[in-house]
């Protein structure tokens, strides 16, 4: 049997329809098993062949066709599902499966469905917000759908407003969340700081450094794929956003601290990925901005050190990691890091590293906590991510 997760991905009537090509085919390149069950108005914008093609399996469209083995196969698909992904979905499907009408091919999977159920709705605004189609959406809800909210901008229809069917990125990334991981942090309350801090030399300069936010960002993600309710707390950085998170953009160390400390005392797990400046300019030194560069002096003042702060303020079991970048003595200066700052866990490397730190997509690491040290693999950082969770756990 197939280690593959199944998918199968309803289409229904809607100009929309043609975007599941490249919807079907990315979830195929992610390793997922595609079945593609099409409504017959679903079949005027798109040609079932298409699928067929790009999943390699058979695209069903009627409870009665006689060239395949169907009638066993519609159970049994419903059987082997993992996930039922409709999208798009009219108002019209919506109204079946809010009633629980099994009169084609896709309603009568959806009712033969027991796996998680996302619904991608896409119409027309009126239609949208018609009293009808919010009660059809508030029945799925309420009977464990996950409706996905649809977009507002320019629609087929040359109106403006809600109903566009969101990017096949946001669709992927529901698909992504119901799908890859164990919910094992469900309930759990996590904090992860990202990226490199700005200090304003005055309103145009400012000091910063090489962090990229990569390794945050991954562990964010892996976080919310585990079910955790999980704030980012992010400096600018030139990464996609995370959807289902609650970020938080900052640019200075004084302002990560400020909405750290806002956020601490309802968090589980906090981990401060960031690269936080040590020192930041003491005063905009507006007065000096009119003179060459190379005359600019600037006074520093330590900045407040955030980690040591959560160590010295920390709640019954709440964990608190750090992360140390090293150039030399990394074991000897990491474990005083995690004394120091009273931590319980220190993420140690070392920048002078090949394939460790701050920029790159992978990273080389060793986990110390009171009791023990674990020196991992040269990983990237979204299965180094995975391995620290789990360290953590
Ligand atoms: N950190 C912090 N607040 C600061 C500076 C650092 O919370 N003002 C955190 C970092 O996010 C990291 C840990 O402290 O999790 C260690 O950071 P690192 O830069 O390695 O060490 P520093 O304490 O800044 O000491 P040094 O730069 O001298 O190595």
């Amino acid at each position: 049997m197939s280690s593959k997760k199944t998918i199968v991905l309803g289409i229904t009537g809607g100009i929309a329809a043609y975007k599941m090509a490249d919807f079907s085919h990315m979830l195929c390149k992610a390793g997922f098993d595609v079945s593609v069950v099409m409504t017959e108005n679903a079949k005027q914008f798109i040609a079932p062949l298409t699928f067929e093609t790009l999943t390699s399996n058979p695209c069903i469209s009627s409870c009665f066709e006689r060239n395949t083995d169907y009638e066993v196969e519609h159970i049994a698909l419903a059987q082997r599902a993992d996930l039922l992904f409709v999208s798009p979905a009219t108002a019209n499907i919506i109204a079946k499966f809010a009633n629980g009408i099994a009169d084609d091919a896709l309603s009568t999977q959806a009712l033969a469905c027991t796996c998680p159920k996302i619904i991608a709705p896409a119409m027309n605004t009126a239609m949208l917000e018609n009293p009808a189609t919010k009660r059809n959406l508030k029945t799925l809800e309420n009977d464990g759908w996950i409706v996905i909210p649809p977009d507002s901008g320019l629609l087929a229809c040359g109106d403006i407003g809600a109903g566009k069917l969101p990017s096949n990125e946001t669709l992927f990334s529901y698909a992504e969340f119901a799908l890859s991981r164990e919910k094992d942090m469900k309930g759990k309350h996590v904090l992860i700081t990202a990226g490199a801090t700005q200090e304003a030399i005055d309103p145009v300069r400012y000091i910063t450094n090489h962090s990229s936010g990569k390794m945050g960002y991954a562990l964010a993600k892996e976080y919310m794929l585990r079910g955790a309710t999980v704030t980012l707390v992010t400096t600018p950085t030139a990464l996609e956003p995370i959807p289902f998170l609650n970020t938080l953009a900052v640019n200075s160390a004084e302002e990560m601290f400020l909405t750290v400390k806002d956020h601490f005392m309802k968090q589980d797990i906090i981990i401060m990925v960031a690269a936080v400046a040590d020192y930041s300019p003491r005063e905009k030194a507006d007065n000096k901005i009119k003179k060459a560069d190379s005359d600019l002096s600037i006074h520093l003042k330590r900045t407040t050190d955030i980690l040591t702060y959560l160590g010295e303020h920390k709640k019954p079991n709440q964990f608190i990691c750090g992360f140390s970048m090293e150039t030399e003595n990394m074991l000897e200066n990491s474990r005083k890091k995690l004394q120091h700052k009273k931590a319980d866990m220190i993420i140690a490397n070392n920048t002078k590293t090949e394939g460790a730190g701050f920029k790159g997509d992978t990273n080389l690491v060793t986990i110390i906590t009171k009791d023990k040290e674990v020196e991992l693999p040269l990983l990237s950082k979204a299965d180094l991510a995975n391995k620290i969770v789990s360290q953590i756990v």
